[in-house]
């Protein structure tokens, strides 16, 4: 979702702020602007669209070495020129970039500012009016800011400048992504390390609520008393290739094709000196202790919880529920006696998720991260993290970042059932390792799967994923890979479950595909398929070996029964992959969509 960027320093600031933007591209956004300012005063360009179109309107014989940056994903107002940041104030004094929602922005605006004629329809733009009208009141500019984000209610990251001082970036946050990034003779800031990556690889974490003031040799971080607080700078592990597409085409296509590599990460990052697997010891403690596991995540993350709910409760023999965070939220179930909360998130951001994350801590039970991203808001204020090592993910459809999920959840199974001296009845690095070989099989069966998505995807309106067992949880992640991406209207199901319903829509044609890697389920799923068919569907049976028989499309390698959807998943991925490529779709920045969702 939107993002923020800002250079002070030692250079024209267009090039930094514009590349940042574009690294910042796969949060997901729908126009992009920046201001700079020098000493004939600030200048804004912003557009509706992408970095591209905007960079098509940037003057490049005006140059300034303070400038901020913002791709903006709508929440109040369309997407429109307009709408885009920055927003100045009415006399054109301050100029702001904001993410995040201010819940009570027309209280304010009927409070406060009743006399200001406001020219977008954001929340944004209160903000921006109020700092002006504290400032004509007499306070001074960092006063005025600190007044203006008292009154605030709701998340944000803020960078604004002053016309009048264009050798400082003012800075806050409260619930959103910001950070300081540190160079010599220069400082930024970012959203998201990977905007600065470009100048720097030391970056300062910031706090809720905590003001910066930025020059191009200082980082001053106050409280809202105003008090000064030091913080160390932290390395950035990342590598800049690491955000690169390189020769891949789409950066999912890249992401996909890791996964094996992913796995393999996974298993000597969480394999201890005895060749066993292991976590640490609080937070198997945290797992022993607790009555019942509540899993919290959203969109794919979700589905991983739904696979993880089944790999805790068949190794561990925890009860697990697995909820959706926009859901618990407002209608939190009756918890049992000793909860243990796990968070699933890529990113490590999304605003639902740390609602509840917020809640649970004021409840004061536990909670546990497993997410792709060190130091991200959920990590910090979890009491544990797990990391998935998966590098980072920038497709917009999350594929590598699912698999890396599972892979975690089941040694996080596997080393609390130990613990409790459970007999897990495999050895999971090894099973983990024959994983990894079947993904590379299945990434180099790139041809079939594109014949296979040519055959059913190219013309349809909708497709239907089903499957029983663990295979239906997979079908739900299949389905939403392809409607993200491909924009055909897919939904999964139980294999019973299409029959009460949504076997009304089957029409002559309409593509099924069918998960069959559970042995119990093998040939309830195959009747289940043949339902459909006796209606029109056109069938496609995914199999694994072993169980795959004469009418099955594609089948996979075969792996442990528990561990099949870190398998069948990839010719999923790989379908809605082709599907959208077929269909002509901007696969890895799909419409309407963002990556890192940061507003509730
Ligand atoms: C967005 C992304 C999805 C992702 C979901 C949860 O909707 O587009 O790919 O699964 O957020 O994100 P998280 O970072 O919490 O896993």
């Amino acid at each position: 979702m939107c993002g923020i960027v800002g250079f002070i320093g030692n250079k024209d600031s267009k090039e930094v702020l514009l590349k940042g933007l574009e690294k910042l591209e796969y949060r997901g956004y729908d126009s992009a602007g920046i201001a700079i300012v020098n000493e004939n005063g600030v200048t804004i360009f912003k557009e509706k669209g992408r970095i591209a179109d905007l960079r098509r309107i940037v003057d490049e014989r005006v140059s300034a070495n303070t400038g901020i940056g913002h791709t903006r994903w709508a929440t109040h107002g369309v997407p429109s020129k307009t709408n885009a940041h920055p927003h100045q104030s009415t006399n054109g004094r301050f100029t702001l970039v904001h993410n995040g929602v201010i819940e009570n922005f027309d209280l304010l605006k009927r409070e406060y500012l009743k006399d200001v004629s406001f020219v977008s329809d954001t929340d944004t733009e209160v903000i921006v009016q109020l700092i002006e009208l504290f400032v004509k009141e007499g306070l001074e500019v960092l006063e005025s800011f600190r007044k203006t984000l008292s009154l605030l209610r709701g998340s944000y990251a803020i960078a604004f400048l002053d016309e009048r001082d264009k050798d400082t970036i003012y800075v806050a946050k409260n619930k959103s992504p910001l950070l300081v990034g540190l160079g010599t003779g220069f400082n930024v800031i970012a959203s998201d390390a990977m905007a600065m990556l470009q100048v720097t690889d030391q970056f300062v974490e910031l706090m809720d609520k905590e003001i910066v003031i930025i020059t191009k040799d200082k980082v001053t971080i106050q409280n809202l008393q105003g008090e000064t607080i030091s913080r160390n700078p932290y390395t950035a592990e990342l590598d800049a290739s690491d955000i690169e597409k390189g020769t891949y085409p789409h950066y999912m296509l890249k992401e996909v094709d890791e996964q094996p590599l992913v796995m393999r990460k996974i298993i000597q990052k969480y394999q201890g000196k005895n060749g066993e697997l292991t976590i640490d010891s609080k937070i198997i403690d945290a797992m022993k202790q607790s009555d019942r596991i509540y899993i919290i995540a959203a969109g794919t993350s979700y589905h991983a919880g739904l696979v993880g709910k089944q790999f805790i409760e068949k190794m561990a023999k925890i009860p697990v529920e697995v909820h959706v965070s926009s859901e618990f939220v407002y209608n939190m179930p009756l918890l049992s006696e000793k909860p243990l909360f796990i968070f699933i998130s890529q990113s490590g951001e999304t605003a639902d998720s740390r609602a509840v994350l917020v809640s649970v801590k004021e409840l004061g039970h536990p909670a546990l991260t497993i997410t792709n991203v060190p130091g991200s808001t959920l990590s910090r204020e979890a009491d544990y993290t797990l990391l998935l090592h998966a590098g980072p993910e920038i497709a917009v459809a999350s594929t590598k970042a699912y698999t890396a999920q599972l892979a975690v959840l089941a040694i996080l199974a596997e080393v609390t059932a130990k613990s409790r001296e459970l007999e897990v009845g495999f050895d999971l690095v090894r099973e983990l390792g024959i994983i990894a070989n079947a993904m590379e099989v299945l990434c180099d069966s790139k041809e079939i799967i594109e014949q296979v998505a040519r055959e059913f995807l190219t013309v349809t309106r909708n497709c239907f994923f089903i499957g029983r067992s663990l295979d239906f949880y997979v079908g739900l992640e299949g389905a939403l890979k392809l409607k993200e991406i491909s924009y055909i209207q897919a939904e999964g199901f139980a294999g019973g479950e299409l029959k009460h319903g949504t076997i009304a829509l089957i029409e002559e044609g309409t593509p099924v595909i069918a998960l069959a890697t559970q042995e119990g389920v093998n040939l309830s799923i195959r009747g289940n398929v043949k339902e459909v068919v006796a209606r029109g569907a056109n069938p496609c049976i995914i199999s694994m070996k072993g169980l795959e028989m004469d009418e099955d499309s594609f089948v996979i390698p075969q792996v442990h029964e528990l561990l099949t959807p870190l398998v069948s998943v990839i010719p999923l991925q790989l379908l809605a992959y082709y599907a959208a490529l077929h269909r002509d779709c901007d696969v890895d920045k799909p419409r309407n969509l963002a990556k890192s969702v940061t507003v509730e």
